[in-house]
Parts: structure tokens; sequence; C-alpha cells
């Protein structure tokens, strides 16, 4: 691995795009997409919460902030308590939540997400452990690439035909039209943490046996089918990216090598401009790594994978030091971080890493009405 001092945290990073024009972020951090279930009405609308979490996470410095999953559809979604993107309603709270993070000179991406047998989930709260919400509290009936339920606890989900599958492609095209018009830059699609499109992906969960199961190119059919439709209404001057689970840990599950194919597959002949390197979620396994920096071999896999094309990766997973962060950006493992419960923990993040890494004050990204609290 070669070293370069341009390639730092506090350095700016053009995400490219199809017309050549890329989307420049002032830095590169990115904030990971986390849930919030602060939906108050079930009706897929960001309400106050997502203001002030949102608004106080681009004053904080990042260069782009991933909006959590937003479902492309009311039973696509992972909670009734989560984000929507299939209303008008929705998109213009998406439009006030694009400008808030705009006014803090940071770029917003949101995540569209299917969750699959995964949806109707309980919400997150202090206590819960998870499974499906019953249909009495205002879960639904899922759908997924088999009838079998995804994991204890969860409904058996009804079995998508042709029909369906073909529904589900065009919920992620709609879904992206809306985001164009709510003005974000960016999309990310969930393809990660056992939701519909690591459903179909993985040999682990897709035992279907027509041309959406079985090899490889079948399971993978799916994601393409939806990175398409989703390019063909997706403004050519804005980057589409996707995050993977690089690894179910699992043997016969999915495996770096399997992804990194796909994944240049996706970004030499789909046109993906950003892949966002996690792992897992699909089924529960003791091999699952946590800890610092976990995913950083994987991310850097992934980026010598796609090597010769321009496609950037980041990679998410336990980065919380400013160092660990900044090292991974200078020996070139990936091209930017991803932070998730770091960024819960201090918005600021982007502002405190800059400043313990000896970022000048003009080039710290922190709102300047805070300077004088001297990062
Ligand atoms: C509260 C919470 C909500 C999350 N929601 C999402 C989500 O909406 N989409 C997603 O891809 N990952 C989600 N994740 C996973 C994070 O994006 C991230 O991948 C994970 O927390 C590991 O990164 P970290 O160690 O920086 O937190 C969530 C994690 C947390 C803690």
């Amino acid at each position: 691995m070669t070293t370069d001092n341009r390639n730092t945290l506090f350095s700016p990073l053009t995400l490219p795009t199809p017309d050549g024009t890329g989307l420049k972020l002032r830095n590169r951090t990115i904030l990971s997409p986390m849930c919030q279930y602060s939906v108050d009405k079930m009706d897929g609308v960001a309400t106050d919460w997502h203001l002030q979490h949102y608004g106080a996470i681009a004053a904080g410095g990042f260069g782009l902030l991933t909006v959590e999953s937003t479902g492309v559809s009311p039973v696509g979604r992972i909670s009734p308590r989560d984000l929507g993107m299939y209303s008008d309603e929705q998109e213009d709270a998406h439009r006030h939540l694009v400008s808030l993070i705009h006014s803090q000179g940071a770029a917003a991406a949101v995540q569209l997400n299917h969750a699959g047998g995964r949806a109707s989930g309980k919400p997150w709260m202090p206590g819960s452990h998870g499974g499906s919400e019953p249909i009495e509290e205002g879960g639904w009936q899922t759908v997924g690439m088999t009838d079998q339920s995804i994991a204890k606890g969860y409904q058996p989900t009804t079995k998508l035909d042709k029909t369906g599958i073909k529904q589900i492609v065009s919920d992620f095209a709609e879904a992206a039209g809306r985001a164009d018009a709510a003005g974000y830059d960016a999309i990310q699609i969930h393809a990660a943490h056992g939701y519909l499109l690591h459903q179909s992906l993985s040999p682990l969960t897709n035992t279907r046996t027509d041309e959406y199961g079985g090899n490889i190119e079948n399971r993978a059919r799916l994601i393409c089918e939806v990175v398409d439709a989703v390019r063909e209404v997706w403004p050519n001057s804005k980057p589409l990216g996707i995050r993977i689970s690089a690894t179910d840990w699992v043997e016969d599950g999915l495996d770096i090598e399997t992804t990194a194919r796909l994944m240049r597959e996706l970004v030499k002949h789909h046109g993906i401009n950003w892949v966002d390197v996690s792992s897992g979620g699909l089924v529960n396994t003791p091999l699952q790594p946590s800890g610092p920096g976990f995913h950083a071999l994987l991310g850097a896999q992934m980026k010598q994978a796609l090597a010769d094309t321009d496609a950037i990766v980041s990679v998410v997973g336990g980065i919380s030091s400013p160092e660990q962060a900044e090292t991974m950006l200078r020996t070139h493992q990936v091209d930017a971080v991803s932070i998730g419960r770091a960024a819960m923990r201090n918005p600021h993040w982007p502002a405190m890493a800059a400043a313990s890494l000896g970022v000048p004050r003009e080039a710290n990204p922190a709102a300047v009405q805070y300077w004088r609290a001297e990062w």
C-alpha cells in the first residue's frame, strides 16, 4: 500500500457520477444510516426529532449524512416508526430535512430499503427484544423471497411471485424519483443487514428455484434490477451508492470474493458509484466481529477489488478514534469512513476529530458559531 498525504480525513472527496460532474464532499466523514424509530404517527413522515438529530450532525461537520433506512413502500419499512418515501407528505418532510442538512454545509444521501421478511419489526426501545410487531399493534403481513420466517421471532412471509418482485423494483424507482425531487444528493440502496436485497442475494435465505434463486447470477438478479431501475430515474449528475454485507460470516453464506465480484459488476455495468462495506445481519453467528474498526479488512479488500474503477469505497464498523480513521485513509484502505454510534455519542465527531488531529481551525468543519469553543 502507498501513502499519500492528500488522502486524509479532512481532504475533500468527490463521489463520481456518470456525467462526470461528481458530488464534492467537504471531507471524508460520512454519517452511517441509523434508524431513529421516531416517526410519531406511523405514517413514514419525518418529525422534529429527525430535524434536530440530522441538523446537529450536519452542523458537527460531517461531509455526507446518510439518512436512515427509508421504506420504499409501507410493507418495506423495518418498523411502523420508520421513515418512508412513498407519499407526498413524506417527500415534503424529506425536502425540509435535506434543506436543513445543506444549510450546514453537508451533503445528503438517503438509504432506500425494503426490509422483506424483517419488515414490520418492533421499533427499538430500551428493553425491546426485536421480532415482529403483531398486526393488532400496527404490524403487517410481510413479503419475502420465500414463505419462511427470516429469523427467530419473525412471522412467516408471503412469498413474492414475479408480479410482486416487479412491484418491488418499481417501488424503488418511484422512491428514487421522490428522493431526487426532495433534493437528495445521493441514494444508498440497502443491500445489507438481512433485509430483502440481502435475503435475495444470500444462499442461506434464498431457496427459490425460479430465475430469482439458485446460482449467484439468479440471486443477484433482484439487486441488479433494482439498481438499473433506480439508475434510470436517478439523474446522471448524482452518485448512486449501495451498502453491502460483504460476508455472512457463515460457511456456505456470502463471502467477500462473491460480494466484491458483484460490486465490480454493479460499478462497471449498472451505474453504482459508491460502495459502503458492512457485514452480517442475516443469521446469528458467533463469528460476527466487533471492536475498533472491525470491518477495516473487508473495506480494504473491497477497495482492492474496485481499484481499477473510479468507485468510492467507504467502510463502517467501530470507527470512533480519529487516529484510526486517519490511518485507514492515509494507507488507502478505503476512501471514506462511515461513522454510526460515535456520531450519536457526539454529533460533533468531525469537529472533535479535526481538533485532535491538529487540523488548523480554518480547515475544521465546525460551525463558525462554535469556533469560540476552541476546537
Ligand atoms: C440505532 C441504530 C440504528 C441503525 N439503523 C441502521 C439503518 O437504518 N441502516 C443501516 O444500514 N444500518 C443501520 N445501523 C447500523 C449502523 O449504520 C452501523 O453500520 C453500525 O452501527 C456499525 O457502525 P458503528 O460501529 O459506527 O456504529 C443502525 C445501528 C444503530 C446503532
